[in-house]
């Protein structure tokens, strides 16, 4: 019960990784405001909890409804915990043909929406003597193959800016880290694809049968192996721990895949053969 008498946000709190945060957090004792743009997902998530957990209609790229979001948590006997995840996969078109409003778009879904969740969270930490943010990055802050550009360089920003309000808000006691997770089965890949239930099952099961295999460690990642390591970094737990990133991602950014599936082609397999 790390979070007995604690108050949380978590920001897409609907589905996935929000989700599964905001039952983690309420499981370990929190009560949990969760934003999201999906209705019906978030009244549904509410609907779980025995009403420790609060469903606010939230557009992360407005600043006002995050405004609320936090203050609705604060007014309830003070902000502890914010959970910085609200996304989606962002424009797909390569450098050579992004629009500079597909660019910013992306940019302020994934990386603005986080900086104005500190913005408005921090003051009312600052108010209470503390608090601990933390904020969804992904691998693809990390390298390249991940995820499309402008998704990869906004989570890239996520992580700079994580120590960047780490380091401003240390002296008011406040903690600021952030997670990277991996392959992480959610509905995050069919999200903004316009296919009806069948089809969408369908495309799941094939999300789900491709992450099995996509790191070293064989089964898929999942919403709930996140929510973990938010758990942690937002606990008493890591009270020592700031400016930092911890990496869920069952081992894919280890290496090239040669180096841990055996039946990749590489240059010492090559060489091998000639040997024998
Ligand atoms: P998901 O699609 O299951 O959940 C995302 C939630 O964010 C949805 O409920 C959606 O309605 C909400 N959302 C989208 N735009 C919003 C907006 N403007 N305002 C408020 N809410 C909004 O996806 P998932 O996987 O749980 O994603 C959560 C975070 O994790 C995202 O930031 C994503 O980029 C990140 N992530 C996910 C990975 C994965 O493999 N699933 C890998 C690395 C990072």
């Amino acid at each position: 019960m790390r979070f007995s008498g604690k108050r949380a946000v978590v920001t897409g709190g609907a589905s996935g990784i929000g989700r599964a945060t905001a039952l983690r957090l309420v499981e370990e004792g929190a009560e949990v405001w969760i934003g999201d743009i999906d209705e019906a997902g978030g009244e549904d998530v509410a609907a779980t909890s025995n009403g420790r957990i609060h469903f606010l209609r939230t557009d992360v790229m407005k600043v006002e409804d995050i405004a609320a979001l936090m203050a609705a948590a604060d007014a309830a006997g003070g902000l502890d915990v914010v959970f910085n995840n609200a996304g989606a996969g962002g424009s797909r078109d390569p450098i050579e043909e992004i629009s500079a409003e597909d660019w910013d778009r992306t940019q302020a879904l994934l990386l603005r929406s986080v900086a104005m969740g500190i913005r408005y969270a921090a003051p009312l930490m600052i108010a209470r003597g503390g608090g601990a943010i933390v904020n969804t990055a992904s691998i693809a802050a990390l390298q390249t193959g991940a995820a499309p550009t402008a998704y990869s360089v906004a989570k890239a920003g996520v992580l700079h800016l994580t120590t960047m309000a780490a380091a401003d808000l240390s002296r008011y006691n406040i903690r600021v880290n952030a997670v990277c997770p991996g392959f992480i089965t959610t509905n995050i890949f069919t999200a903004a694809l316009s296919i009806d239930g069948e089809k969408r099952a369908m495309a799941n099961d094939m999300i789900r049968g491709i992450a099995t295999h996509a790191q070293p460690l064989q089964r898929a990642g999942k919403a709930e192996d996140i929510a973990a390591a938010v758990a942690y970094l937002a606990s008493d737990d890591a009270s020592f721990v700031t400016g930092t990133h911890i990496t869920v991602d069952g081992g894919m950014t280890i290496g090239p895949r040669h180096s841990w599936d055996a039946e990749a082609p590489s240059l010492f397999s090559a060489l091998q053969q000639f040997a024998s």
